[in-house]
């Protein structure tokens, strides 16, 4: 049975991001639109790439299912750097140091180039300059870091080790990248949302679609309008439909994040562990207040557990390490990590003619999802671009991703058969604010008991391909084990790459 008997963890679920924007108001796609460019996805990847494409002279239409930031980029940390914890390692080992140093290198131009983005665009979204370390607490660690300063450095990144951290608890050693960001990523997308918008382009939120079709012009349809387009970039997370096979090359990624109040803030530079568990840590201001943000508790889709005892240890930390009292916002999000440990940037399959994806961004989005937009805005302009074939959507690096991709979709068709063959119960008495899957009418169905005490009952058969979604407690919505999708308590899609909701069934 999935349901919770857990005491809810502390703060509103909702992202820090989302709570302390404005909300946008783009209409819903009607009617017949005409474009050079078609993007599907208003985040950091799309929106960045549609801007960039306007700003060489493309006409654009960027398509929304919800509102502009309300997807994976409303639900990150806000840190803009190249220092993704011990990545240069990790790469050089499975690719070499050439692809380790275009990894380093689109990912420190992303930087630069979010800088200058809110520089010219005048998006009040506060960017600010910070260093970011990655720390160890251990001498196996310090090792580690050491060793990941010392390749940094010789990729041209700007990286020293250092064992002086400005971190209020005691640590062994850091790698530290100065000249780094942070900043509010929603109020970054709806900046970029309003640079796009107007002269002959669009942002169209509350439109759903239901398919491209490829070809001269491709085009996009969805529920009240047909997008005609010379290109079509899929930057929607985890590409729906199943062209490519995404959604087995990029396994889903969830962790977790909570927003502490505190009345200064405490932390002049962003962290993140060389150490499991892993804990991000980070100042933010916002709305008026300043807080502490900790990450962590990550996770493949198909492991959740306990997602309250997640938050739990989460704000434990916050509490002991720095002295956090109150936990304002708790949120989680889910992102795709590419088998090879490279982002997917290209036609969306090797036969695709005019459509492109960006998949696959390790977690490190607002920095990869920015390289990525740039690499397609050169290749739409017939320009080359230095990164584009260690991005290449379509490449072949078997020794790399191989025992991975049958180590992962091992672990999905162990997910299947849970979801198939674990024990149900009959029926459920269920308290507000919990859910299970349960049989009616032989039916598997997705039951949910509001504060209200109203029941919900939807198909727990997941629309892409048919795994049991379920209940997250802490986040009260329907999980999809296997590839990932997300729904709410309504079914209603909130994260593909299921495109369908769950259909409503009888309440037991
Ligand atoms: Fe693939 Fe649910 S996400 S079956």
């Amino acid at each position: 049975m999935n349901s919770s008997n857990s005491e809810r963890p502390e703060g509103k679920p909702v992202s820090l991001w989302i709570a302390t924007a404005a909300t946008t108001g783009y209409p819903a796609a009607s009617g017949d639109v005409e474009v050079d460019v078609a993007v599907i996805g208003a985040g950091i990847a799309g929106l960045t790439a549609a801007l960039a494409l306007k700003r060489a002279g493309r006409t654009v239409a960027v398509i929304e299912t919800a509102r502009v930031g309300t997807g994976v980029t409303g639900h990150t940390t806000g840190k803009v750097t190249s220092l993704h914890r011990l990545a240069y390692t990790e790469l050089a080992r499975r690719h070499g140091t050439d692809t380790a140093r275009t990894y380093g290198e689109a990912n420190q131009a992303a930087i630069e180039h979010v800088a200058a983005v809110v520089a010219e665009e005048g998006i009040d979204c506060g960017f600010r300059r910070v260093a970011n370390y990655t720390y160890a607490e251990t001498d196996d660690a310090v090792a580690r870091v050491r060793e990941e300063a010392a390749l940094a450095a010789r990729l041209g990144l700007p990286a020293v080790f250092t064992t002086d951290v400005p971190l209020p608890f005691p640590v062994k050693g850091a790698v530290r990248f100065d000249g780094q960001g942070q900043i509010h990523a929603v109020k970054y997308l709806q900046g970029l949302a309003a640079a796009v918008n107007g002269g002959g382009s669009f942002v169209f939120e509350g439109t759903t679609v239901q398919k491209v079709r490829d070809g001269s012009p491709a085009v996009v349809v969805t529920e009240r309008s047909a997008i005609r387009a010379l290109d079509v970039i899929v930057a929607t997370n985890v590409p729906f439909g199943g062209q490519g096979l995404f959604y087995l090359r990029c396994h889903p990624h969830r962790s977790y994040l909570i927003a502490g109040r505190v009345d200064t803030a405490p932390l002049d530079a962003t962290f993140i562990s060389a150490e499991e568990p892993l804990r991000s840590i980070l100042t933010a201001s916002a709305g008026g207040s300043s807080y502490v943000l900790i990450g962590g508790e990550g996770h493949r889709v198909s492991e959740a557990g306990d997602t309250a005892g997640r938050y739990r240890r989460l704000a434990a930390f916050a509490h002991d390490r720095l002295g956090v009292a109150e936990i304002a916002y708790r949120w989680s999000t889910q992102d795709g990590i590419p088998l090879d440990g490279l982002p997917y940037v290209g036609r969306m399959s090797p036969t695709a003619k005019h459509v492109y994806v960006i998949a696959g961004l390790r977690k490190w989005g607002l920095t990869n999802g920015t390289a990525a937009a740039l690499i397609l805005r050169d290749i739409l302009s017939g320009q080359e671009n230095d990164w584009a074939s260690v991005f290449n959507s379509n490449r072949i690096t078997p020794a790399a991703s191989t025992g991975r991709f049958m180590q992962e979709n091992a672990k999905t068709m162990a997910a299947v058969l849970t979801g198939k063959l674990g024990r149900r119960p009959s029926q459920a008495t269920l308290a507000p604010g919990e859910g299970a899957v349960i049989k009616v009418n032989g039916e598997s169905t997705a039951v949910y008991r509001g504060a209200d005490g109203q029941i919900r009952a939807v198909s727990a058969v997941c629309t892409h391909l048919g795994c049991t979604v379920a209940f997250n407690a802490a986040d009260t919505t329907w999980d999809c084990p296997c590839h990932g999708s997300r729904f709410t308590t309504d079914g209603s899609v909130i994260q593909g790459p299921a495109t369908r909701d769950l259909p409503p069934r009888p309440a037991p």
